[in-house]
């Protein structure tokens, strides 16, 4: 199938995230079947003379294609020549946010706050979609505040600027990440657009993600947080839609993602770069399973790679039987940038 310009394996896709989605996470999912793969937001401003700490933020490598790189600021002439570095870098499309409700963020006028003058907005769009030959794509909120939810204006003024898609988190900037998303809101933008619209926010399971795909007519569904603590979601997801049954998540399975994951992060960081985020996704890998408070402890106090990976391997093949869905009903990750 087709997501705009973009040819996908099936509609189910992971969400940008900040200090998440590095090229290695980017990487795994993809092998487990994300559709598509964007970089965290990489700042437009100065990313020509940019630092070395930027330049790694918009590596990635050949299999995590489709992949896209994502940029924010609020000037014209920055994010024209930040679309330009993204498609020399080889990206397949370049990303704007257009969601991030951090103060600093959107103090200057970038993030959510380019939602607030669709005028202004529509000329920025239009001169970066002809700035390069990519597509452009954008990822919105709903609105800035309850009373100012435009979301259906500025999907228009996207597509009349050459937008490729919007994917548009299902809440408004000033609520951050309380409330629920609202997928009804959603679904009736979904409805009066001329673009493809991916629906995001909230979803946690392979049933969430197929029943959001088919009751509110998005083009695709994109899941952030929900991957971090089943990173096999897109493929019980494309599994579920097409009928087919949803592979069990055996010890074995998890296993053999946790030293695939750890090749690719050995690969991007040093040892100790590669620990802090190992610890990080391991904590929330074992979210549901019995003894997870005290394998989470442990694994922020093991000093050492290898023993971390050997407690987490030991860890999940005396426990994978036994998960505890309850944790998907509690407060997780509750910021961001988008
Ligand atoms: C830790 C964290 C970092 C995030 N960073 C970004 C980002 O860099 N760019 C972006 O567009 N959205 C970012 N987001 C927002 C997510 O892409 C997504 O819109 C949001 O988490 C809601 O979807 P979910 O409920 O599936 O997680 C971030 C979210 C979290 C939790």
């Amino acid at each position: 199938m087709k997501l705009g310009p973009i040819e996908v394996d099936h509609p189910f896709l992971l969400a940008p995230m900040a200090g998440i989605t590095n090229s290695p996470f980017r990487r795994l999912m993809r092998e487990y079947q994300s559709s598509v793969v964007i970089s965290e937001l990489v700042s437009a401003n100065g990313i020509e003379y940019a630092s070395q700490r930027t330049l790694d933020l918009l590596k990635y490598v050949e299999s995590e294609r489709p992949v896209g790189l994502q940029i924010f600021g609020e000037e014209e002439e920055n994010l024209v020549k930040a679309c330009q570095v993204v498609e020399r870098m080889g990206a397949n499309f370049v990303d704007l946010n257009m969601g991030c409700p951090v103060p600093k963020v959107v103090k200057k006028g970038a993030g959510a706050a380019m939602c607030r003058n669709p005028v202004e907005l529509g000329k920025i769009l239009a001169a970066m979609v002809k700035s390069v030959k990519i597509p452009v794509t954008i990822k919105i909120r709903t609105g800035w505040e309850a009373s100012l939810r435009n979301a259906s204006e500025v999907v228009k003024v996207a597509a009349d600027a050459g937008v490729a898609w919007v994917a548009i988190h299902g809440r408004t900037r000033a609520q951050g990440y309380s409330g629920d998303a609202d997928w009804d809101f959603i679904g009736d933008v979904k409805a009066k657009s001329a673009l493809p619209i991916i629906g995001n926010g909230d979803v946690v399971t392979a049933e969430q993600a197929v029943s959001r795909y088919k009751t509110y007519g998005v083009d695709a569904v994109m899941i952030g947080r929900g991957a971090l603590r089943n990173p096999f979601i897109f493929e019980q997801s494309f599994d579920l839609l097409e009928g087919r049954d949803v592979k069990v998540v055996t010890a074995e399975r998890i296993i053999e993602l946790l030293a695939k994951q750890r090749v690719y992060l050995a690969e991007c960081f040093d040892s100790r770069g590669t620990l802090l985020h190992a610890r990080k996704f391991l904590a929330w890998y074992s979210s549901g399973y019995p003894g997870a408070a005290e394998f989470r402890k442990n694994v922020f106090h093991i000093p050492e790679e290898n023993a971390l990976w050997d407690e987490a391997y030991r860890f999940f093949d005396a426990s994978i039987r036994k998960r505890d869905m309850s944790f998907l009903s509690e407060p997780f990750l509750m910021g961001g940038h988008g």
